[in-house]
């Protein structure tokens, strides 16, 4: 088999671990696990590295660790790849079960995470056996959650299927669930032994759920890339096919990003903080207005769009760079325009409640140009509100 992939490092010393990037490289979970376990030089990284390299199917019966692994997913997962990814970890010499969750955001509480302990507890899951999250964010953040807090952490692998797990919620460690109170406001950090995307698995995945994981994309050229996006601009067309190798490259620039980011500052003292753009009113949007049915992405692309407004009316971008964006934006099939006015009044009070607010202010990332951005934490009120309602209308 020809292999066309290749990996990335997030570099946290001794937490440090690979992304492992490519299309149809599923079938190789087993073998990756294997060589983070041995903590050998990794054959499949040199190979990985090297996209001409033939892969051979010979296994290393002697080496093999005599693991366990549990593979967490959702029903949806479950039926495309779950067989999938147990044969792979099987071949490769782990004894493998799995939990299924019901798909959808419900299943980030508490008492899913209850459900999956008692699987754990029945299976009698030591701290060396290894959780496997399978899935798109919610399942990465539920299993993360689980694997940071069973028996005071068991090792943890994450595999994501969506667009937005693969460029964003699977690497950087954030876990955790929901509270009536507030969007994972329970969680704790806890970065995976090793991230494996198969680019080949969002061939299966809605229209809808790739325009999240590209808000996200557009996110990251904005506010550090400027050649990423003009690279995005000119193969909008094939990213929204999707075609594999395109999607290879594609979640390979947006994890050198988010990489580089988290391994900088992995608990968000200051400029992880970034990755927020567009946040700070996209999570108000999603969170006050529940019935508009915003996917996160779709808020965060209205986010994106208001702060750029913000930033135009500051003169820290000029309107080209805004219409650019938004045009990119559009170009994806995100909106960048709310159908129906938007309650200011309710969306400011939220937002001043939300966990980016310090010392009372709502702090929020600009972009200065395409590529870059700063924080920005002296706004007022008039300007958040003035771009809030420039979405309608
Ligand atoms: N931890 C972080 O840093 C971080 C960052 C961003 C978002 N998140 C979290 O991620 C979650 C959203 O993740 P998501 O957008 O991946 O949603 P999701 O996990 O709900 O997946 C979306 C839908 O796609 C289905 N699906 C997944 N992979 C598929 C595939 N390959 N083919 C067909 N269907 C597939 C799922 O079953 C689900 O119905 C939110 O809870 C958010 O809070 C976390
Ligand atoms: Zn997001």
């Amino acid at each position: 088999m020809n292999f066309d992939g290749t990996v990335v490092g997030v570099e946290l010393g001794e937490r440090s671990y690979p992304i492992y990037i490519g299309a149809g490289i599923l079938e190789r979970l087993g073998e990756a696990l294997q060589c983070r376990m041995q903590n050998a030089e990794c054959r499949m990284q040199k190979e990985i590295q090297n996209p001409k390299s033939k892969i051979q199917n010979e296994s290393h019966p002697s080496t093999l660790t005599t693991g366990r692994t549990v593979v967490v997913t959702d029903e949806n997962v479950e039926k495309l790849y779950g067989e999938r990814a147990e044969e792979s970890l099987r071949a490769a010499g782990f004894e493998s079960h799995r939990v299924s969750v019901a798909a959808g955001e419900a299943s980030k509480r508490m008492e899913v995470v209850e459900r999956v302990y008692e699987r754990l507890f029945d299976l009698a899951v030591a701290r060396s056996d290894t959780i496997v999250a399978l899935g798109g964010g919610v399942v990465g953040d539920l299993a993360g959650f689980v694997a940071a807090t069973f028996k005071r952490g068991v090792h943890y692998v994450q595999v994501p299927t969506t667009l937005l797990a693969m460029v964003d919620s699977s690497i950087g460690g954030k876990t955790g669930i929901n509270h009536p109170q507030g969007k994972n406001m329970i969680g704790a950090f806890y970065q995976p032994g090793l991230v494996l995307a198969d680019t080949a698995t969002l061939a299966t995945l809605p229209r809808r759920e790739l325009g999240c994981g590209l808000a996200e994309t557009v996110k990251h050229a904005v506010i550090r890339d400027a050649a990423f996006f003009a690279w995005l601009e000119a193969n909008a067309a094939a990213i929204l096919r999707p075609e594999a190798g395109v999607m290879t490259e594609l979640v390979e620039r947006n994890c050198r990003i988010k990489a580089a980011v988290v391994s900088a500052d992995e608990r968000e003292s200051k400029l992880r903080g970034i990755l927020n753009f567009g946040h700070t009113i996209g999570h108000t949007l999603e969170t006050v207005l529940p019935e508009r049915d915003y996917h996160h992405g779709e808020a965060v692309s209205l986010g994106m769009a208001a702060a750029g407004r913000i930033a135009v009316r500051r003169g820290m971008i000029g309107e080209s760079d805004a219409e650019r964006i938004a045009r990119l934006l559009r170009a994806f099939g995100l909106p960048t325009a709310a159908r129906e006015p938007l309650p200011a009044d309710k969306l400011l009070t939220a937002m001043k409640q939300d966990k980016k607010v310090r010392a009372g202010r709502v702090q929020f990332v600009l972009p200065t140009r395409i590529g870059d951005c700063t924080f920005v934490e002296d706004l007022s009120e008039g300007e958040i509100r003035a771009a809030i309602e420039s979405l309608y209308g």
